[in-house]
């Protein structure tokens, strides 16, 4: 079972309520929201206040990608906006377990994010607190950049990881990849485990027009 989750970076934002409408009616199965504070990443993207203005757009998940630091200050404000799912980078946060459990009790479902340099140790004692791994296959930051291929080795440890822990614990654990996934190497990436794929320029990059259905050939290509 994989999803795609279109990342809203890549859209136009004067028209964001028709773009997440527009994408989720092609097939995509999450939104992903990516937000940047110019501090932890040298954006600045959007904040709780977008994400409740697509909220009534969409019965899609929203999954909010949090290039943030500190994290924990902006969680609740996240899942009073609709957020259903809240990922964030460990290194960024003071107290990786704490932020966890306050994503868990303010409603969403949790993850971990890592940079392509970033080792997987970081789920070493939290994986019972997870519902979510996102491995980044690009620095953070901005879309449109290449897949890094080193990427392709992570993604098949973190599966042999989370495959153990499932068979363990009978619990399933999102295996999410975000960066230069093209339709062109999305079929390698589920090979190396990924289940879930963020695609920004690749879907909203697709060819522009008032067409309402432009983004059907590219969700049903990924
Ligand atoms: C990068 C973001 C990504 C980005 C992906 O920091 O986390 O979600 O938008 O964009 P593409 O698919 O264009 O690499
Ligand atoms: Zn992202």
């Amino acid at each position: 079972m994989f999803r795609i989750a279109p990342s809203i970076l890549s859209a136009d934002f004067a028209r964001l309520g028709e773009e997440v409408r527009n994408v989720t009616a092609a097939g995509a199965d999450w939104i992903h929201f990516d937000v940047m504070d110019n501090h932890y990443v040298p954006n600045l993207t959007v904040g709780p206040l977008v994400c409740e203005a697509i909220r009534p757009h969409v019965t899609a998940p929203i999954d909010v990608h949090l290039m943030v630091k500190p994290v924990d200050r902006i969680v609740g404000d996240f899942a009073r906006a609709g957020a259903n799912i809240i990922t964030f980078h460990p290194e960024a946060s003071e107290h990786v377990d704490r932020t966890l459990g306050l994503i868990r009790e303010a409603g969403c479902q949790a993850g971990l994010v890592f940079n392509p340099a970033t080792p997987l140790h970081w789920m070493d004692h939290v994986l019972d607190k997870l519902d979510v791994v996102l491995l980044m296959s690009v620095n953070p930051g901005f879309g449109g950049q290449k897949f890094i291929p080193e990427t392709l080795n992570k993604l098949r440890a973190t599966r042999a990881r989370l495959d153990a822990y499932e068979a363990a614990s009978g619990r399933r654990i999102l295996l999410e990849i975000d960066g230069g996934v093209k339709v062109d190497n999305i079929a390698e990436i589920a090979a190396a485990g990924a289940d879930t794929f963020v695609a920004g320029s690749a879907v909203f990059g697709a060819a522009r027009s008032e067409d309402p259905n432009r983004y059907d050939s590219v969700i049903a290509a990924l």
